[in-house]
Order: structure tokens, then sequence, then C-alpha cells
């Protein structure tokens, strides 16, 4: 028996913003908690989105000292300003980290005994309802929009802490291709790989099925297409609207799949240096898509392989393998992204840490090939 989780609902399209104001009065809620971050409010698109809040009249409160690693004291910071502004509801504009910090603060608004962060991590049974959160994603990858989980980061141990409950999705969520086109550069890429590598890791997860792949299939071909057409020409609508579909497809799938080793190594080099995410994930997919390949049966690596042009008539398993591995590795190279741990100051001494962190992270779990700490050293002996 499976559950599946289809996410809630979901406004898509240029101008969705717009329908902002109309939902939350459906809902008869008052006053707004935006949760951004500066950059939000320096690129302008905080100013969009206030518009539409105050054209409706609907009166809010800000808080935008948010970093990309979604901290423990973020959410904690958050929190205490929530409960001070009178609002009723809670707006995350932003790329993960708002939203995650969004879903954290509305989950511990109810639920007040997990207000130290820490003790929020795995599954809780018997949540009560959070804070409707609405969430305005302004990149097109982390799917933090439509994922079950929460990922906050730890400052004390490096390390990141996830809950996961299905309450704690936001209830409505309003992407809208406009505000992704003042998406920096490097954003762009990182989350594209975010979104790629989510499609990836949830089509061969042990436990995909034909839901999640059929989701997956569909990003990882959108992403292919589209990826390099939104960086060259960030203005290109139809472009983002791809990547967005592509990341929120991909959320889908990896929220009812999980996800592997490339996110748990990913996870681990993040919380050591300061390094985006999806650009942790682009160094490492390729290592771990040759680790992964030995347990899986080629007809998945002959779609990724496919998807990228690549002509698999006549080849044998291994060919086919080899074949998507090499299209990844070109996809990936065709990007100015640092290609090993070196070129973000790791060294070999950190590789232990790396290893025990990237086993013990939960996306080990879902991983399609059983994989060892030192497994996981190897990779990431050769990544040096
Ligand atoms: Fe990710």
């Amino acid at each position: 028996m499976e559950k599946l989780d289809f996410g809630n609902s979901c406004f898509f399209g240029a101008s969705s913003i717009n329908e902002i104001a109309k939902e939350a009065m459906n809902r008869h809620f008052k006053k707004a908690f935006i949760i951004t971050d500066n950059g939000i409010i320096e690129n302008g698109l905080f100013q969009k989105v206030c518009n539409v809040l105050a054209k409706n009249r609907i009166p809010s409160v800000m808080f935008s000292d948010v970093t990309p690693a979604s901290s423990i004291s973020e959410v904690k910071n958050a929190y205490n300003a929530y409960k001070k502004s009178g609002a009723d509801f809670i707006l995350a504009v932003g790329g993960g980290s708002p939203i995650d910090v969004a879903k954290a603060v509305s989950v511990i608004a109810t639920n007040p005994k997990y207000a130290d962060v820490i003790s929020l991590q795995g599954h809780k049974n018997n949540l009560k309802q959070p804070i409707a959160v609405f969430a305005v994603p302004t990149t097109a990858g982390s799917a933090a929009e439509i994922s079950k989980s929460i990922v906050i980061t730890d400052e004390v141990t490096k390390r990141n802490l996830i809950c996961y409950n299905d309450k704690a999705i936001p209830v409505e969520t309003f992407i809208d291709g406009e505000l992704m086109t003042s998406m920096p550069d490097i954003v762009t890429l990182a989350s594209g790989f975010d979104a790629f590598t989510h499609a990836v890791e949830s089509l061969i997860s042990k436990y995909a099925n034909p839901f999640t792949k059929a989701l997956s299939k569909e990003a990882i071909c959108l992403v292919a297409e589209n990826l390099a057409k939104s960086y060259d020409e960030p203005d290109d609508l139809l472009a983002r609207e791809n990547m967005a579909y592509a990341g929120y497809m991909a959320g889908l799938a990896y929220s009812n799949s999980g996800l592997g080793i490339c996110h748990s190594i990913a996870h681990a080099i993040c919380s050591k240096v300061q390094v985006p995410h999806g650009l942790a994930l682009a160094l490492t997919l390729p290592a771990v898509l040759k680790f992964n390949a030995y347990s899986k049966s080629s007809t998945l690596y002959k779609f990724i392989a496919e998807a990228f042009g690549e002509n698999t008539t006549n080849l044998s398993e291994d060919e086919i393998c080899r074949t998507a591995i090499k299209a990844v590795e070109k996809f990936r190279n065709e990007f100015n992204i640092p290609k090993r741990l070196s070129d973000y100051g790791l060294h070999e001494e950190d590789l232990d840490i790396l290893s025990v962190n990237a086993f013990e992270d939960a996306c080990t779990l879902s991983n399609p090939r059983e994989v060892t700490m030192t497994d996981i050293y190897l990779i990431l002996k050769k990544l040096l």
C-alpha cells in the first residue's frame, strides 16, 4: 500500500501572483506575515507581491532575516516576529530557504512544544494543523513549495535537521514565471541542477513507482531542453515556465519516492562549506550515477541518455549506462560549474566527516544501491 501526496492548490503562469489576495480573502485571512530574504527585496520581487496585497487592502508584516542556510536561529527569530505580528497566515516569497523557514514557523505556531526547532526533526504524529502558508517560489528547483520536508541547518553541529510531515506543505502556491526572469545566473544554474537531480534521483530511487517515474521523466526532458535557454536568455518566459514545471514535477516525484546519495553527499558538503545546494549536486551527480549504475535496470539510464539525444540502439546494458553518465556529465560541463571538491576548499582530511554525515543522511535510505560509509568515502575521494 502506498499513500501518494499530490500537494495542494497551485496557480501556474505569468501574473499568477495576482490570485494571492483573492485566495486569502476566500479563506477569510486578514493579515499576512511575509517571510522573504534581502535579495528578493533588492531585486524588486518583494514589492510586486506587496503591491498585490496593498491593492486589496490586506495588511502585512515582513521578516527578511533569512539566509540560504535557513538556520535554527532564523526560524526562532521569525517565529518570535510572527507571534508579535497579529497575522493569521504566512506568505513565503523566495527560494527554498524562506519557504522552509515559513513552513517551520507555521508548524511551531500551532505546536509550540517544538519551538526549540531541534525537536522538530523526523516525523511527528498528531501535529496540530499548522498556520496556512502561501508560497511564491522565485526559483525553479528547490520544490520546497510542494515538499513535505523542512530542511533547517543546525549552526552548532553544522548538519541539516529534516522534518517530514504532509501537514507542512503550503496550502496554496503561486508559480509565476515572470518573477523568475530576474533570477541571477548562479541561482538559475543552482536551482536548475537541483530540479534535475530531484528528477534523476527520484527516477532511479528504490521507492520509485509508475506515478513518480512519469513525473521524473517529464521533468528530465524539460530540464534538458530548457535550462540552457533560461540561462542564456533570462527573459525567455517559456523556458522559465518550463523550468518551473520541471521543478514542481520533480518535487512532486521525490516527495513520493525519496532521493538518493547525491543529495546525502550534497547536504554534507553544504553543511561544511558555503556552496549552493544545486552546485554541490552538479559536482556529485555523474559520480553517483556511476556508482548506482550497477544496481538498476539500464532502461532508466536509457531514458536519461535519450533525453539528451543519445542513440542507444544496439548498445549493451553497460554501454547504455556509460552513455547516460557521459550525457549528464557533458550537460553539466556546458556550464561554468566547479567540478572538484578542492575548488570549494575541501581537503582529504574533510572526507571522514563528510562520509559520516552523508551516510547518516535520510536520503541515503532511498538510494537504489545498498551503500556503505566506505563507498561514500571512495566517491568523495575521486571528486577531490
Ligand atoms: Fe535538492
